[in-house]
């Protein structure tokens, strides 16, 4: 299964904090924040990743995260001319996703509990057909894609931002997608907002009865980091979890030696260009793990 990391759009809502740079590699805490969604699809087992910029931010994130061997992956970088819509990830990917399944993640979505690996273990089982997404409970389901179920928890119906929500369940920016979805996102309309609406792709799964809808539980950390206010939030909810348990979520390093994308050697002579730190001391200590 290959990944794609949506990383575009002006982030005209974080202004002026974007506009140095995109607010994609604005700092979560200790951490740009392409590094939690990145965190995910390589949490997957996903080794190939594209990742879809603006034309003015394509060379920074080149900068920033390079080819991806350093965590045992491999990325590549294609800029989206205009903001056409979050399913415009699956026409401008279709040479990289190839006869792939493919995963799709916004680049300001944060997930973060115990049991994830395991559901996106199940999720992406092999062999992959239809559509994977996973459902949050919010409080203010006006802003995001709503999933309607029925008594017996089967998805009914899907709604982009509606005014009058029939759920309180908003769909995460986290999909998973089998082959067809290449052909599929080909035949979509733009809105009246003039996006091709992943709502509306996955609506066309739900049609086909190749929908699947995991519900993450209240346990479990949904952040979408798209206002001043939720990227607080999230630099506050990560600092805390870092604090209080001595850990480093998104730690992609400590991610691509548990999954054995690199060796404890590679690590060791990557940390020779670490600068000595906090980061490096939680590297440091990776290494002497057992
Ligand atoms: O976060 C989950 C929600 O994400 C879903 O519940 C909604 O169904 C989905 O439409 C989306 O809603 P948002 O209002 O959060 O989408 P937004 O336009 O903010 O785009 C999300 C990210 O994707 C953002 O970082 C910019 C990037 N993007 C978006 C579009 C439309 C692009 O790179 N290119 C695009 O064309």
């Amino acid at each position: 299964m290959k990944g794609i990391i949506l990383a575009g759009g002006a982030g005209t809502r974080l202004y002026p904090a974007s506009l140095p740079i995109s607010k994609i590699l604005l700092p979560v805490y200790n951490k740009p924040m392409i590094y939690y969604p990145l965190s995910v699809l390589m949490q997957a087992g996903i080794r190939e990743i594209l990742i879809i910029t603006t034309p003015n931010d394509n060379e920074n994130f080149k900068r920033v995260l390079g080819d991806g061997h350093q965590w045992g992956i491999q990325l590549s970088y294609i800029s989206q001319q205009v903001k056409r819509g979050i399913a415009d990830a699956f026409i401008l990917g279709k040479e990289f996703i190839g006869k792939d399944a493919c995963a799709l993640i916004l680049g300001d979505n944060l997930f973060y509990g115990s049991g994830f690996e395991a559901l996106l273990s199940q999720a992406t089982q092999q062999p992959f057909t239809g559509a994977t997404v996973f459902a949050y409970e919010v409080n203010d389901p006006t802003r995001f894609g709503i999933v309607e179920f029925d008594k017996k928890g089967t998805a009914i119906s899907l709604e982009e931002k509606p005014k009058n929500p029939r759920s309180n369940f908003a769909v995460t920016g986290l999909y998973f997608y089998d082959n067809q979805v290449v052909q599929l996102a080909q035949t979509l309309q733009p809105s009246s907002r003039g996006e091709l609406e992943i709502t509306d792709l996955n609506r066309l799964y739900l049609e086909r009865n190749l929908l699947h809808v995991f519900c993450l539980d209240r346990g479990f950390a949904w952040l979408d980091t798209g206002t001043h206010e939720s990227v607080l939030e999230a630099s506050n909810f990560v600092y805390t979890m870092q604090i209080n348990q001595g850990i480093e979520i998104a730690c992609l390093e400590e991610i691509a030696l548990a999954k054995k994308f690199i060796t404890k050697k590679q690590l060791a002579t990557q940390l020779q260009n670490v600068p000595s730190n906090n980061y490096y001391d939680y590297l440091k200590k990776l290494l002497q793990r057992k």
